[in-house]
């Protein structure tokens, strides 16, 4: 049975997991022959964002670029899996109340495991003072207060939170 698309919208710190989370489940949704795309906020940063700062005005500006593209593709029947801080509720909520079906994904981590991963360094440059406005050391993080997925990745491995959402969509009733 063919449902409609959706947006899959990973939020959380950086470090916290979105971009391994989110090529997990476009692994699985490749496997079942789900058409998918993956918006990842480096990448788009590089492309369609390329040039914009981390102030609360550019980071708006990128992650209602990302919501944009994200429900237009998922209504041409692809699920657009977006994984960017988007730090913001307000704006993660105005592109949910704009999308068609929208699925909200908390990657849910302490600001310690984020920061003891250090996947990219990048918080030992904030800590230095190198980087400013970095999310969770002197700018703002608002976590969802009612996303339909949290996946907490400091107990799980990446395979048991990819296999998390799966079957929460499914759940939702947004797979089958
Ligand atoms: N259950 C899990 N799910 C996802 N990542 C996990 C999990 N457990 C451990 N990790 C590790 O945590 C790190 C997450 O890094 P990743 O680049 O995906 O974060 P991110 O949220 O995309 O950060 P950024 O916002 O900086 O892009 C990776 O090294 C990954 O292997
Ligand atoms: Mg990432």
């Amino acid at each position: 049975m063919n449902r409609p698309a959706f947006v899959l919208w990973f939020t959380g710190l950086s470090g916290a997991g979105k971009s391994t989370l989110a090529e997990a489940v476009a692994r699985e949704l490749e496997r079942r022959g789900v058409n998918h795309e993956v918006l990842d906020g480096d990448v788009v940063r590089e492309n369609l964002s390329k040039g914009l700062s981390f102030s609360k005005d550019d980071r708006d500006i990128n992650v209602r670029r990302i919501g944009w593209v994200a429900r237009t593709l998922a209504r041409h029947g692809c699920i657009a899996i977006c994984a960017a801080i988007s730090p913001y509720r307000a704006i993660r909520d105005e592109i949910r109340a704009a999308s068609d079906a929208f699925v909200e994904v908390y990657i849910q981590v302490t600001l310690d495991v984020a920061e003891g991963r250090d996947v990219k360094g990048l918080y030992a440059r904030a800590r230095a003072g190198e980087i400013p406005n970095f999310t969770g050391i002197d700018d703002p993080y608002e976590e969802p207060l009612t996303p339909e997925i949290v996946c907490s990745t400091a107990d799980q491995t990446v395979e048991q939170s990819a296999a998390h959402v799966i079957a929460e969509c499914v759940r939702l009733g947004h797979l089958s």
